[in-house]
């Protein structure tokens, strides 16, 4: 290979590195949203009835509205999980068996009553249908 070949193959091999490189970072912020499948169920499969212990909850990022589902001695509870305040994401404290808000300080009961705090309202709450084994939360 001359020298001349060698160097016009070292510049088009950098320039496609480069045009590549642009290429990508345009496409970082261009970003397609991408449909969870979720957003448009009618209902959540949670897992199996034994998944969680007595205590226990699991956060359900379900776009439309984020769930808690807790089981309790009486059995599973959903709820919703953004607080009816400033709708920020709230968070399960299953040592003190209530759900809190990390902007203002709010608690919900395990119903979803408020029981400190601003929120004007309570959490909404879901339907749980037991299948077999399996938990659904109805939406
Ligand atoms: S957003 Fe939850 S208490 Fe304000």
């Amino acid at each position: 290979m001359k020298r001349r070949d060698f160097l016009k193959w070292i510049f088009r091999g950098t320039l496609s590195a480069w045009v590549l490189g642009a290429i990508g970072a345009i496409f970082s912020f261009i970003r397609i949203p991408r449909v969870e499948r979720r957003e448009f169920e009618k209902e959540i499969e949670v897992g199996e009835y034994e998944d969680l212990k007595i205590g226990e909850g699991k956060f359900i990022p379900h776009l439309k509205e984020p769930l808690w589902v807790i089981r309790t001695e009486g059995g599973y509870i959903a709820l919703s999980a953004v607080c009816t305040h400033m709708k920020c994401i709230l968070e399960y404290k299953p040592d003190e068996k209530v759900i809190k808000c990390p902007c203002h300080a709010a608690i919900f009961d395990l119903s979803g009553n408020v029981v400190q705090g601003p929120p004007p309202n309570p959490l909404e709450r879901y339907r749980i249908e037991i299948r077999g084994e399996r938990v659904y939360v109805i939406l």
